[in-house]
């Protein structure tokens, strides 16, 4: 596996050039103009939310809860990004700018839960205090590690926003979460082709780096209260599950824009490490396959018992 300064000096032009791309097609949004503020109200001394004040299901809320609480983890992935990547010429100007867009997603997210009183405050509050002072964030070893790491993340991030936001019948809530969505595939393409730029400068350490970040992958969450629970929730409502995950990422972004089975001239390790890929992906596939057809079955069993 090539050293990351090497491998980040020779994708700098890369860099520059979709750095370019990206702020082309940026468009200038405001959270103010997202947030239905007329519906807000003080928040009475002593009050006390209730799942009633708002009618969701507890697995949208979950969805929100979660991704909210991930974005607010911003000033660690922000050190993550940083350190993999560097602070000086275009790296650090794209990590800046991504840090930026990043936080408008909290403000947005924050200000419409808050106005609609969709989640507890006060839980969400406390939880937001306990994971920021926790600080935990996945930590990919390498710069090849760190690029197929932000590449799956930010892609699955885009998904699981635009599920949470369709499953929202309110208007407001569903253009809150499409618009965050939509910044999140602007950096998914950024980290994408990026990958694929890598692959062309070290095709084995990035093959390698690939396989151990599938292996090792899990949506952002570590560290968020109770979060297995919610993760369960978000996979009953299909927001984010194995099935998502293959049909959505593993194939068409691993296996066929990065072409990983057609790639030539890959060391041993390299060899070694598609097959596993390749393998756990189709594994990963049946998975999905099955939690769906029970997901569907206790469906029809609910329906039924209606
Ligand atoms: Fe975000
Ligand atoms: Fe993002």
């Amino acid at each position: 596996m090539l050293d990351s300064t090497p491998l980040l000096s020779e994708l700098e032009p890369t860099a520059a050039t979709l750095l370019e791309r990206h702020l082309a097609t940026s468009k200038e949004w405001f959270p103010h103009e997202l947030v239905p503020w007329s519906r807000g109200r003080d928040f009475d001394e002593g009050y006390e939310w209730s799942a009633d004040d708002v009618d969701l299901p507890p697995e949208v809320r979950s969805a929100l809860f979660v991704n909210l609480l991930t974005e607010d983890n911003l000033p660690y992935y922000f050190r993550t990004i940083e350190r993999m990547f560097g602070a000086d010429s275009v790296w650090g100007t794209w990590a800046r700018r991504w840090t930026a867009e990043e936080g408008r997603h909290s403000i947005v997210i924050r200000d419409y839960l808050t106005v609609t009183r969709a989640i507890d405050p006060v839980h969400l509050e406390r939880a937001r205090m306990a994971q920021v002072e926790c600080g935990e964030v996945p930590e990919p070893e390498t710069a090849q590690d760190g690029f197929a790491y932000v590449a799956l993340q930010e892609l699955a991030t885009r998904i699981a926003h635009h599920n949470t936001g369709k499953l929202l019948t309110d208007k407001a809530g569903y253009d809150v979460m499409k618009k965050v969505a939509s910044d999140e595939n602007r950096h998914y393409l950024f980290y994408r082709d990026m990958v694929s730029a890598a692959l062309e400068v070290d095709p084995s350490g990035m093959v390698v780096a690939i396989e151990r970040q599938v292996r090792n992958f899990e949506m952002p969450g570590t560290g968020i209260i109770d979060y297995e629970v919610h993760a369960k929730a978000i996979a009953k409502a299909a927001i984010y599950d194995f099935g998502i995950h293959h049909d959505q990422i593993l194939v068409p972004v691993v296996l066929r824009h990065w072409g990983i089975e057609q790639l030539e001239g890959l060391d041993a390790d390299a060899e070694e490490a598609r097959a596993a890929l390749v393998q756990r992906i189709g594994r990963i596939g049946k998975a999905g396959r099955r939690f769906a057809a029970r997901r569907d079955e206790a469906k029809q069993k609910e329906l039924a018992a209606v």
